[in-house]
């Protein structure tokens, strides 16, 4: 069984990172393996509703990572999403 941890923290080693190597010991006691994902520090395109990945299973967007992050997700049996607040959002 994997979890894959999202970091939506633009700092690799900050307060929301802390939080997650906290569940990772707890993970890793429980023999679940985990992969560790750096989002924050990247842009992320908001969707544009064009419902193309509803025919292709791909966005459209095709460089900020996000087609790769769900290739990835394919392999995870479950997610942490941790991410701190900057200016009133996540
Ligand atoms: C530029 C900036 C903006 C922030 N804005 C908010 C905010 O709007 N609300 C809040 O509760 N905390 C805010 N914070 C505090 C961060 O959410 C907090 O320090 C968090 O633990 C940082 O996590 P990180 O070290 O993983 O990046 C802000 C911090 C920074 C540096």
């Amino acid at each position: 069984m994997k979890v894959m941890l999202v970091n939506g923290s633009s700092h690799l080693h900050g307060t929301t990172m802390a939080a997650l190597e906290e569940m990772i010991k707890v993970f890793h006691s429980e023999e679940v393996e985990t992969e560790v994902v750096q989002l924050g520090g990247k842009p992320i395109a908001d969707c544009l509703q064009c419902n193309v990945c509803q025919k292709t299973g791909k966005c459209v967007i095709k460089d900020d990572g996000v087609n790769e992050f769900v290739e990835k997700a394919k392999t995870a049996d479950g997610f942490v999403f941790a991410t701190p607040v900057y200016f009133a959002h996540p």
